[in-house]
């Protein structure tokens, strides 16, 4: 079964339980100043899971687009990939633990769905521990529906158990199901340790708060989650050790061929070819929802991608720009299912193309940085060696893949220190990774007053922004916590003092006016008839909350919001930066009047 088909399968199947499609939301989160990312298709829907109303109503399923970047330097394996599509339905406080079973064993095994042999299948269930007792209501529900109890494995917290995806907030148990990849027939005893054993479906239930000293809760409401990772699914029902074999990869790799000139190939791909065609295919996606390359957060992973796409790219001999060639078979393939891929097809191309000619200038000094290593050894010296320090050096700050500093090495008749190099690569590796959990720490959407306050002032920071640099002002990314905002907005020039003076004092204005935040559901036909400002595109059957303060402004968005505008206090712009290419960045607070 090809991809397309799992996933309309999966959709068609939860609308006919009564569930509604939501449209992926972006990559990157709104209002989450802790992750970069969107890494589940829980993250853009836990103000939901936590008890506020969704336009759509209580069943949802979709298809998320997500992005997990913990184990960029494990791509190239057969396994590991930074973009996926997340298959996901909820139950917002609706059916829970029965119904959510019933339908995966369903979608697993039904013939017209994809149709599972109940003998290839396994599945775990929480066992119990201080914070929650084992499920037994999960265990009788498998077991009832045709699962032998020794393919249900009884596991601890560490497996069973999903979220919270920061420090706190919804949680709970789960059930995860399992797929016999191995000869058949599969053995009779489930051995989760099995590496055969492979896990295609999550069910968490999602009944928990964790709170910030640690507690267990009960939430407000009790809710299913469930995420079946598309790339995976796809490759095990069609017998592949890996998504790269797929379909899925194919035109890149196609394109891949075509750039080098070489014949297409039936077997296995390298790594090389694996981690251009993964990486790309993510920026791909992470420039289309605004993103450009730049230095430090979603623009710095961006550019991570995109020069270590180059570097495989130059190992593999290709010396022309290649990666916007690359991101237009992605666009070809996906541009159907997300159309923002071909409404920011000039963008992306013109990015990728700017990004590869400074990263060539950046090669072109490595090579000068190589020279000057090389002729600092004296003639007289017979071993000679790159140390594996400036080895990584080459690496980190100028891009050489260290296959390529290991042959010019050799071609000068050096050796390189390659334990050295690794022990250097390994240790970066450690610090980027707890650079990276760092990130992804801290509680997800902050839904405090002051957080809600905030998140109002942005509003009245957009409107004003267009008041008075023009209509081309769009948000490219906001990041709110309990303390500042952060708003990003396409402009192209730094902003006068006079500019943001008369910023400052719109949105002062309104919130002086004390104006009502009045929050109305509606279609997307009616919010865009309305003059609301957001997201129209890609979401048209759906119903969406619009935000209106007065005259000032009207936006689709989520909330939380103050509930009048005299609320915020006084507004003060701190900070007026560049974030990116064509990207401008405003910090700010609300200061007490
Ligand atoms: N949120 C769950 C996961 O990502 C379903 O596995």
């Amino acid at each position: 079964m090809k991809e397309a088909d799992i996933r309309r399968k999966y959709i068609e199947f939860f609308k006919s339980k009564g569930h509604q499609e939501i449209q992926s939301a972006p990559v990157i989160p709104e209002n989450d100043p802790t992750c970069l990312f969107t890494t589940a298709g829980m993250h853009p829907l836990v103000p939901y899971l936590q008890g506020a109303k969704h336009p759509a109503g209580k069943r949802l399923t979709d298809f998320q687009k997500c992005i997990r970047t913990g184990d960029i330097d494990e791509v190239g394996d057969a396994v590991h990939l930074t973009f996926f599509e997340m298959l996901g339905n909820w139950s917002l406080g609706d059916y829970f633990k029965e119904e959510a079973i019933r339908f995966s064993f369903e979608f697993l095994t039904g013939k017209e769905n994809l149709n599972i042999p109940v003998e290839r299948l396994a599945v775990s269930v929480f066992a119990g521990d201080d914070d929650a007792p084992f499920d037994e209501t999960a265990w009788k529900l498998w077991n009832s529906l045709g699962i032998p109890a020794e393919r249900i494995a009884k596991l601890g917290k560490k497996d069973n158990w999903w979220g919270p995806a920061g420090i706190t907030g919804p949680c709970g148990p789960d059930t995860e199901m399992f797929y016999w990849t191995g000869e058949l027939p599969p053995p009779e005893k489930f051995d989760p340790a099995d590496k055969r054993w492979v896990e295609i479906w999550n069910d968490v239930f999602m009944e928990y708060n964790k709170t910030a000293d640690g507690k267990f809760e009960p939430l407000a409401q009790r809710n299913v989650d469930t995420g079946m990772g598309l790339e995976r699914v796809t490759a095990i029902l069609q017998g592949k050790t890996s998504c790269y074999e797929t379909e899925i990869f194919a035109p890149i790799f196609a394109k891949l061929d075509e750039i080098r000139g070489t014949e297409p190939v039936s077997g296995p791909r390298t790594p090389s070819e694996r981690i251009i065609a993964d990486h790309l295919r993510a920026a791909t996606f992470i420039l289309a929802d605004g993103i450009t390359p730049g230095k430090v957060d979603q623009p710095y992973v961006l550019r991570r991608l995109i020069r270590r796409a180059i570097r495989e790219g130059r190992k593999l001999g290709i010396t022309e720009n290649f990666t916007a060639k690359i991101a237009e078979a992605v666009i070809e393939e996906f541009g159907d299912i997300y159309p923002e891929l071909r409404r920011q097809k000039a963008v992306i191309c013109e990015e990728l193309n700017r990004e590869e000619k400074q990263f060539a200038v950046t090669l072109e000094k490595g090579t000068h940085e190589f020279q000057k290593l090389i002729d600092r050894v004296p003639p007289h010296i017979t071993k000679k060696v790159i140390s594996g320090k400036n080895a990584f050096n080459l690496y980190e700050t100028y891009g050489f893949p260290i296959e390529l500093t290991v042959e010019m090495a050799k071609e000068k008749g050096f050796e390189v220190d390659r334990a050295g190099y690794d022990a250097a690569f390994a240790k970066h590796q450690e610090l980027s990774r707890a650079g990276a959990e760092q990130k992804f720490k801290g509680g997800l959407a902050d839904s405090s007053v002051e957080t809600a306050r905030l998140h109002t002032a942005t509003h009245l920071l957009q409107a004003a922004l267009r008041k008075v640099l023009g209509p081309h002002v769009e948000q490219r990314g906001s990041n709110i916590t309990a303390e500042r905002l952060r708003f990003d907005f396409s402009h192209e020039q730094k902003m006068t003092p006079e500019q943001l003076a008369e910023v400052e004092k719109l949105v002062n204005e309104a919130i002086d006016r004390d104006l009502p935040v009045v929050c109305e559901e509606m279609t997307i036909e009616e919010a865009k008839n309305s003059g609301a400002m957001g997201l129209f595109e890609n979401k048209y059957d759906a119903r969406v909350k619009v935000y209106t303060m007065g005259d000032v402004s009207k936006e689709i968005c989520g909330g939380p919001h103050a509930s009048h505008t005299g609320e915020l206090g006084h507004f003060k712009i701190l900070k007026e930066e560049s974030s990116s290419r064509g990207v401008r960045r405003i910090k700010a607070v609300l200061q007490s009047k």
